[in-house]
């Protein structure tokens, strides 16, 4: 199982080879020439084998790389490209760049593997993109603005929850408290660079900080009750069902953030692919229904309503970032249709059908009985109804034949099919200060 501490470690490891990188780059690279090293350094002496140079002509902002990081660049820049099994793509990828700077163009914008300038926001490809951001900033919200005074008061009063009622606040407060510092990980440190669409960078911006939000609501939470933070932060190395959830995500990230991961190969790109659908599909897009599904029902029976209200809030945020995450991923797939052959589909399948196991496993765990008025048959079925949905997104066939939606009333606070305008028709938005409100 892949810990937090293997993660840190990697970091470590790929931290210094990155100063090594650019100590070397200083060396050899004298001003105004800027080295793009594509490929990680080992080399202790500052040798570089120039296999293939590219001298490009560029008065104003540069170009490869540096035009995917958005960062300013001097006016020459060499190229070295490393071996890749997908020549072709290379040689497109390399010499599409512009010879001299231009404005761009919604022609030259793409998903991944753009060589337009990422600095220019406009003109719009995406327009959903950029809709989603203005969205996302329409629904800000903080957890202070929730009071968590009866809350409090249920949690500390000895015969206010029953013991299968604790289990399930703890566990939901123990699995989301990390799950999302995952996310926010793997948006900063993974996907970001790789997404090479100035609207879509700017949603990921804010769905970095909406999940930063969401950890402060948790951690408000836990504080707020009084819980033990170790034993609720730690639940995702200690309980076995929160662990392996985590564990399972955590691969898909440190399959690509290693700083010398780029794409441009059909492998590279079918390794983002899949991390996008780690991300969105599963951990947002299933592994969050459960523990929603039984805060909510909490709170429709008026039981840890400040809780409930949070996780209301935040409902509605993972309902965008799902929304968002599959349109990337269905876009990826409309630009780059040779990724998605029956070698990917049948391991997005299956990816999909595997997150599903670990949440069912995980209803189990905290539902060993009937607790408010469901178990974990009915939740398996509803997370099978789920997983349907998510299949049939991304353009798969559903596994689960005939499975119906147990909880209707969570169909009517997020229909899954009109996720997008819910709550703009149910929850009364930030900006007039309204709070959220239960049927
Ligand atoms: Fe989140
Ligand atoms: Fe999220």
């Amino acid at each position: 199982m892949l810990s937090w501490d293997d993660y840190n470690e990697e970091e470590s490891r790929k931290t210094q080879a990155l100063q090594a990188t650019q100590e070397l780059t200083k060396i050899v690279a004298p001003e105004p020439t800027v080295i793009v090293q594509e490929s990680i350094v080992e080399t202790p002496a500052p040798v570089i084998v120039v296999e293939e140079t590219i001298e490009l002509s560029l008065p104003e902002p540069a170009t490869v790389a540096a035009e995917r990081s958005g960062l300013q660049t001097p006016a020459t820049v060499q190229v070295q490209p490393v071996q890749r099994e997908n020549v072709q793509q290379t040689e497109a990828k390399t010499t599409s760049a512009p010879q001299s700077y231009e404005r761009v163009t919604v022609d030259q914008k793409a998903m991944i593997n753009c060589r337009a300038d990422l600095n220019q926001l406009v003109p719009f490809k995406y327009e959903w993109a950029w809709q989603k951001y203005l969205d996302g900033c329409a629904n800000h919200w903080m957890p202070q603005e929730v009071n968590m005074t009866a809350d409090i008061a249920l949690w500390k009063s000895d015969d206010g929850l029953s013991d299968d009622e604790r289990t399930i606040v703890k566990r939901s407060l123990g699995f989301f408290s990390t799950a999302d510092s995952l996310v926010a990980n793997n948006l900063v440190l993974a996907i970001y660079r790789l997404i090479t669409n100035p609207e879509c960078r700017q949603y990921l911006l804010r769905q970095a900080f909406e999940e930063a939000i969401h950890t402060h609501a948790y951690q408000y939470c836990i504080e707020s009750l009084g819980m033990d933070e170790g034993e609720i932060f730690n639940m995702y190395h200690e309980i076995p069902s929160v662990a392996a959830k985590a564990s399972w995500a955590l691969k898909y990230t440190k399959e690509i953030n290693d700083p010398t991961f780029d794409t441009g190969t059909i492998e590279a790109d079918k390794a983002l692919l899949k991390n996008l659908i780690a991300y969105y599909c599963v951990l947002e897009g299933i592994f969050f229904y459960c523990g929603f599904t039984q805060i909510l029902s909490m709170g429709r029976r008026n039981k840890m309503t400040g809780t409930s209200e949070q996780f209301q809030y935040i409902l509605r945020d993972e309902s965008m970032h799902v929304n968002f995450g599959i349109d990337v991923i269905n876009q990826i797939k409309m630009e780059n249709p040779f990724l998605w052959d029956t070698e990917m589909q049948t391991l997005a399948r299956d990816m999909i059908l595997e997150g599903l196991n670990l949440e069912i496993g995980y209803a189990r765990d905290t539902m060993p009985r009937g607790v408010l008025g469901m178990n974990a048959n009915m939740m398996e079925e509803y997370l099978q109804f789920i997983a349907n949905r998510r299949l049939a997104q991304i353009g798969l066939a559903e596994q689960h034949v005939g499975v119906r939606n147990p909880f209707p009333w969570m169909s009517e606070i997020m229909d899954l099919k009109k996720e997008k305008n819910f709550f703009e028709t149910r929850v009364t938005e930030y900006q007039t200060g309204g709070a959220l409100t239960w049927d």
